[in-house]
């Protein structure tokens, strides 16, 4: 079950039961670091299945037990990315869903205080065929969408031509953000919330997705 926002351009909400029930027991103050993880494992196993939708088919012959079958498999190079820290978060349901992609890792944290994007590390796989690839850049939250900015900027620069956004809240401010600089990136989230306050954290959203993941509040 989708829900495309016709206000955003590209975006993609998720809005089937499960996902509203498990988004809101990670917002939910009081629970535990152990459950969230749990619960950011199941949204990303979700969310990897609808984002899925975006890679391309190519036709196989195969031979059933009985007949001949033709067939399809995924004809793109997967390469998940996830933005460290919280992005890693998301890893596990992704792979699950993408079990042969490639993993690259961008390190990104925003200076709390201007809310810049500080980029310190970035490892890139080397690809057979760039015009093939999809790259999914993972991080639970768009905030002021800096850091996702950055890391498709980035992901840019290496000349794949395909790349998605997965995030599973977003603040109106970061969609905005994203589709000003990058108006060719699809976004896929579990929720859109209603904004940020002064201290760039979005409301209602969950808190400091990385410190509930890590257990390092
Ligand atoms: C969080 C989050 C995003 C970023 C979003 O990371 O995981 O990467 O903030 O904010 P933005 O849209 O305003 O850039 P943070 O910088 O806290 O680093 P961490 O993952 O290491 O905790
Ligand atoms: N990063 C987070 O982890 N949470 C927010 O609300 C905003 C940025």
């Amino acid at each position: 079950m989708l829900k495309k926002y016709s206000a955003y351009k590209n975006l993609i909400q998720l809005a089937h039961p499960l996902v509203k029930s498990y988004i809101t027991k990670i917002r939910d103050k009081n629970t535990s670091y152990l459950e969230f993880r749990q619960y950011v494992d199941k949204l990303s196993m979700l969310l990897a299945y609808e984002a899925g939708k975006e890679v391309g088919l190519k036709s196989c012959n195969i031979k059933t037990p009985l007949a001949s079958y033709r067939g399809s498999v995924i004809k793109d190079e997967i390469v998940l990315m996830p933005i460290l820290r919280a992005g890693l978060g998301l890893l596990n349901g992704f792979t699950s869903i993408f079990p042969e992609a490639r993993i690259s890792h961008l390190g990104v944290y925003r200076n709390e205080s201007t809310l810049q994007p500080i980029r310190y590390y970035f490892k890139f796989p080397v690809l057979k065929n760039k015009k093939n690839t999809i790259v999914y850049i993972l991080d639970p939250m768009l905030a002021t969408g800096g850091s996702m900015c950055s890391a498709i900027d980035e992901t840019k620069k290496t000349g794949v031509l395909k790349i998605v956004a997965a995030c599973l809240v977003a603040a109106p401010e970061g969609i905005k953000e994203v589709q000003k600089y990058h108006s060719d990136i699809k976004i896929f989230t579990c929720a859109v919330d209603k904004k940020l306050n002064n201290k760039g954290y979005i409301m209602p959203g969950l808190g400091d997705a990385g410190d509930r993941l890590f257990g390092t509040i």
